[in-house]
């Protein structure tokens, strides 16, 4: 008898869970869009420089599919003062904390609601915003602010199922101080107005991870047909020449894989604390000011952000767990297009950096290491942690080993196709392999054997088959490192045509052990430590901390006190906390104010 009630109790519970199962796909985000789903924002906000504070409402359409009367956002610090739809007031509440996925907000709706605003204002501390005093920026005079909402920040700026398969379109009127210019990831104005009230239109669906807004001294600069750069006026000339060729990338990019679908694409330079080389905000991507190094020589990351507006913007990983389908696919791309405009040597160059940094990565994360899959498992984590080079260049020589294996001609053909049947949606890493294997692979056994494409996906590590990659370039800078070794004149080496590639190349394959002489020579006959490269001088001063170079300290402080890049900052304060304690957390306290919250997370954890 007991048996049986047992049996029963069991089979009911099992019953209840199965009606209250967790529909949400994304464990990144509170929202349920299978219920209720944003389809639309009108966006009305105010930046207060003063408070740091951006306030304003948010006003959702919402395309209500279950007929649920709660429609759930994300939040993380924002103060919600009211909610209104059908023109009354909503009853709404935030849920408990979570120390990485911010609140829940939830509120009650009618199921015949088709809007509902959000009357609040952004906390203090909000992640995705830096408020930088004059003194950080170029101009010295006017204050900057900018936003960095990927991947789960946007909920600290404003309220939005904050997950990369909610697409929504925008419109967002913006007031700002007076003598500063407002731009977004929408349609943008060219110039300052007297009101400092901007208005902006996004037309195309975007997830929230995707919006952007920066407020500085701006102005703008007309780079070709499509293509423009937003500076401010002390650097506008020089990022115009650095960007020249942005028109020529769209148009290669566009012979390749489809029609440009955002209309403009145009570039915001930041200050240098922007934590990141690039952001591909849709229509305007951020950069920093770390790659304008005078010779266009570092432009590749310009591609890679307009290769996005394909893998990424318009065909979106479905969760944070499927990255490397934005990332890898990106890298991919953004070669090809460096392939085009300087040469297959060129690009062969950026892959086998590309190899060394995986190399690096694999190294630092231990080659078994579950975050060395390319399908992710970020569940209960910081997305922002488990975000490495593995997606980037691991996901970049899975799709070159395709290549090889189907042929260019073909591979370009699939991808292309790729690119348009998915065009505004998200896909996993599951329906990607089966759309792989029904449009390229089933009918190609052999390619699909030589692949392996479970061990990729799945596996830890570097399979075997990986591309070789080779350059005759980085063969040439090796024997130049030879003959610098046996103790030849540094004067032998014919470096005058060296691009920061070969130059990257060569100090990166210097000996790590190497002492203070070699490196005054080195330095005597390069001028490494005052390079205006900042990649160069990154690669330098990862020699000169273990060797205790003091010659270059006075610019590795002046570095590591202005530039915010998270990839500069982490190597080389690990470096330095292993050389000198003492004196990395003197230089940290002195330069933390200057960084975005996503590098002193980082950088927080290796120096606290
Ligand atoms: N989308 C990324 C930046 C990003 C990734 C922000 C994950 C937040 C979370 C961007 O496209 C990117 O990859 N930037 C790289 C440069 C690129 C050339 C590899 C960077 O910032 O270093
Ligand atoms: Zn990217």
């Amino acid at each position: 008898m007991n048996k049986i009630i047992y049996a029963l109790c069991f089979s009911f519970l099992l019953a209840s869970c199965h009606l209250n199962k967790d529909k949400r796909i994304d464990k990144h985000s509170y929202s349920e869009p299978h219920h209720v789903v944003t389809t639309h924002l009108d966006l009305n906000v105010e930046v207060d420089f003063k408070n740091k504070v951006i306030s304003g409402v948010a006003s959702y359409h919402v395309d209500n599919k279950s007929g649920k009367k709660q429609l759930i956002l994300d939040s993380n610090g924002l103060k919600i003062e009211k909610v209104t739809s059908l023109g009354e007031e909503c009853y709404f509440r935030l849920g408990d904390q979570d120390s990485i996925l911010g609140q829940p907000l939830i509120i009650d709706i009618s199921s015949r609601a088709k809007e509902v605003s959000i009357h609040y204002k952004s906390g203090p501390n909000a992640k995705a915003l830096q408020w930088l005093q004059p003194n950080q920026t170029a101009g010295k005079e006017h204050p900057f602010l900018f936003t960095q909402s990927q991947a789960i920040l946007a909920r600290t700026w404003l309220p939005c199922q904050d997950s990369p398969g909610v697409r929504f379109s925008y419109t967002a009127k913006v007031k700002v101080p007076k003598g500063l210019l407002a731009v977004m990831s929408a349609e943008n104005p060219k110039e300052k107005n007297n009101e400092g009230v901007y208005t902006f239109n996004m037309e195309q669906p975007i997830p929230a991870y995707l919006m952007a807004l920066g407020v500085g001294n701006l102005v703008f600069e007309s780079l070709g047909k499509q293509t423009g750069v937003y500076a401010e006026p002390e650097i506008i000339q020089k990022a115009s020449y650095e960007f020249g060729e942005t028109q020529a990338m769209l148009t290669i990019a566009e012979k390749m894989y489809g029609k440009y679908s955002w209309d403009r694409y145009d570039m915001l330079v930041l200050p240098p604390s922007f934590p990141f080389g690039g952001m591909e905000n849709p229509r305007l991507t951020f950069v920093t000011p770390t790659i304008l190094a005078g010779d266009r020589s570092l432009t590749s990351l310009v591609a890679h952000e307009l290769a996005h507006s394909w893998s990424g913007n318009l065909v979106t990983n479905k969760t944070w767990d499927d990255f490397w389908l934005n990332e890898g696919f990106t890298v991919y791309f953004e070669r090809r297009i460096m392939e085009q405009l300087e040469g297959i040597e060129y690009a062969e160059m950026l892959s086998l950096l590309g190899k060394q940094d995986l190399d690096d990565e694999i190294a630092s994360l231990g080659k078994n290491h579950k975050d060395t899959h390319l399908k992710l498992n970020l569940f209960g984590r910081d997305p922002d942690d488990g975000l490495t080079d593995v997606a980037y260049e691991k996901g970049f020589f899975l799709l070159r080993l395709i290549e090889g294996a189907v042929g260019r001609k073909q591979f370009d053909s699939f991808l292309k196709e790729y690119f348009s049947v998915n065009a505004f949606k998200v896909i996993d890493t599951e329906e990607f392999v089966a759309y792989l294997n029904t449009n390229l692979l089933n009918s190609r056994p052999n390619a699909k054997e030589k692949i392996r494409l479970e061990e990729w996906i799945y596996g830890a590590g570097i399979p075997d088959n990986c591309p070789k990659v080779k350059s005759t370039k980085f063969k040439a800078v090796e024997s130049a490192i030879h003959s610098f070794e046996m103790g030849y004149p540094l004067a032998n080496i014919k470096s005058e045509l060296w691009s920061s590639h070969e130059w990257l190349h060569f100090l990166r394959h210097l000996p790590k052990d190497i002492d203070i002489d070699d490196l005054k020579k080195l330095d005597t006959a390069f001028s490494f430590t005052n390079s205006g490269n900042s990649e160069i001088l990154n690669a330098w001063f990862q020699l000169t901390i273990p060797a205790g170079y003091t010659k270059a300290d006075k610019q590795l402080e002046e570095f590591l006190y202005s530039v915010g890049r998270r990839k500069f900052l982490k190597p080389l304060y690990e470096a330095l906390y292993k050389k000198n304690p003492q004196k990395a957390m003197r230089i940290y306290q002195k330069s933390r104010a200057n960084y975005h919250s996503v590098s002193t997370q980082t950088l927080d954890a290796i120096l606290l």
